[in-house]
């Protein structure tokens, strides 16, 4: 839906919300009027909505402006603005979307208060704390700016379902496992640390055995089938972080999991910052039916990830998000998630860079730390073209720094950051990235 089409949907609702309230409230005046020659015309703008009032349509403008019908018709149009002029004309200004509350707490992460092995924390609402049922979602997108807490909800789903026993995990983090690594000792927990293609391979050749089990027994329904036969398949999560960067193969894959997964009890999620067409084909979005928005910079932005405006509304603070469920809209802050202790057996990460991208590490460690373009692809033989690309998708993923800039604005390149470092096996360097702060 374009973002056209949602303001003139959205203007029309309330439009006719509007007109119903004043219609009960014997505000307007029906009697004797012609129906070519409306009480008011609809003129949608960029952010609101304006009624343009014919006057002799109204019974009293002044009630009608008053600040006790003007409240009573924000609260009938579900918490939106209502601003009423008389100035030249009489108009209500009307905004597209309720004013979203900031005063939501942020609270720890409990898991005692999980409803269901299948629920995942979502966060505080006005209503109190917001659990959902992965089936209920059924598929999820994620996304929003850097650092305001993708990755962090993602956690406290992983603990959740973990805590819950009854879900299969496959975890991607995009990073090789820097974040998920953590959980890959535990029961029913596959961390793919390649490229992505074998976590989501596995979801898929799992469904695909669903598929036949399903036909052989004849039950068109994973409720039906456990009905029938007893057997308890395990619901199968598959959380993709950073999913922008799977490989184009991957990609086809995921149309088919997205769109039929639910029905095998196979449930996707995938995060990414923007899952604009470059980052998640149209066919996968589109199929994704729960979406959540951490906070964007732009409407069109917003329009990205939940089909609508208002993430680009919330205040920039971590943890706080938007939740598109089944028509409804929540605003949410997520709970406070505190991750186990990276140690233990840690997945070879190296398997993650190709020995190419891994001598530009080593250049760049030489180099003090700073992954200088024109001197990294000298000092390796490689193209400045090439190494150019690669250190734009690094950044993109962590790895590298975003270009830094001295005093006298003096451009002095981006820096190798510590997640880079253990991706390409070096991990006792740690505090190399650590300057950069
Ligand atoms: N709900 C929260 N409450 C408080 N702090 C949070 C919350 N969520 C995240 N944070 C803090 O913000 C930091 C960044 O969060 P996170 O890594 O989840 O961001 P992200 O959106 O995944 O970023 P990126 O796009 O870079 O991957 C975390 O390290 C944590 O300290
Ligand atoms: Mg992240």
């Amino acid at each position: 839906m374009s973002e056209t089409t949602v303001a003139i949907h959205t203007a029309r609702h309330i439009a006719d919300r509007t007109w119903r309230f004043l219609v009960q409230r014997n505000l307007i005046e029906q009697d004797g009027r012609s129906p070519a020659r409306p009480a008011f015309y609809v003129l949608p703008r960029r952010e609101r909505v304006v009624l343009a009032f014919d006057p002799l349509a109204l019974k009293s403008v002044d009630r009608l402006l008053s600040r006790r019908t003007l409240h009573h018709l924000s609260t009938a149009l579900g918490g939106r603005r209502v601003v009423g002029m008389n100035s030249r004309g009489v108009f209500l200004q009307i905004a597209y979307w309720p004013t979203p509350s900031v005063s939501l707490s942020s609270r720890p992460l409990d898991l005692s208060q999980q409803p269901s092995p299948l629920h995942v924390p979502i966060g505080m609402t006005k209503g109190g704390p917001l659990w959902l049922s992965l089936p209920e979602m059924d598929s999820v997108l994620i996304g929003g700016s850097r650092r305001l807490g993708k990755t962090r909800l993602l956690h406290g789903w992983v603990q959740a379902l973990l805590h819950g026993g009854e879900a299969t995990l496959i975890l991607w983090d995009g990073k090789g496992g820097v974040e998920f690594g953590r959980y890959a000792e535990r029961r029913g927990v596959v961390v793919d640390v390649s490229d992505g293609r074998q976590g989501l391979e596995r979801a898929f050749t799992e469904m695909s055995r669903r598929a036949d089990l399903f036909r052989q027994a004849g039950v068109p329904s994973l409720a039906e089938y456990i009905r029938r036969t007893g057997d308890r398949l395990p619901p199968l999560v598959l959380i993709l972080d950073e999913v922008a960067f799977l490989p184009e193969e991957g990609q086809g894959v995921l149309v088919d999991l997205v769109a039929k997964g639910g029905a095998f009890g196979v449930y996707p999620v995938l995060a990414t910052q923007r899952p604009d067409a470059q980052a998640v084909r149209g066919l996968v979005r589109a199929n994704l039916s729960t979406r959540i928005a951490f906070p964007v910079p732009s409407v069109h932005d917003s329009m990205v990830i939940l089909g609508r405006p208002g993430a680009e509304k919330l205040p920039k603070r971590k943890g706080r998000l938007l939740l598109v469920w089944e028509g409804r809209l929540v605003e949410a802050q997520a709970f406070r998630v505190n991750l186990p202790e990276a140690g233990g057996a840690r997945p070879e990460v190296h398997t993650l860079l190709t020995e190419r991208e891994r001598r530009l590490v080593e250049a760049a460690v030489e180099m003090e730390g700073w992954f200088k373009i024109r001197q990294i692809a000298r000092a390796v033989g490689e193209s400045r073209d090439w190494v150019n690309k690669v250190a734009r998708r690094w950044e993109a993923m962590g790895y590298l720094t975003p270009v830094q800039v001295n005093e006298r604005g003096h451009r002095l390149g981006r820096r190798v950051t510590e997640a880079l470092l253990q991706a390409a096996g070096f991990g006792g360097q740690a505090d190399l990235a650590d300057e950069a702060d």
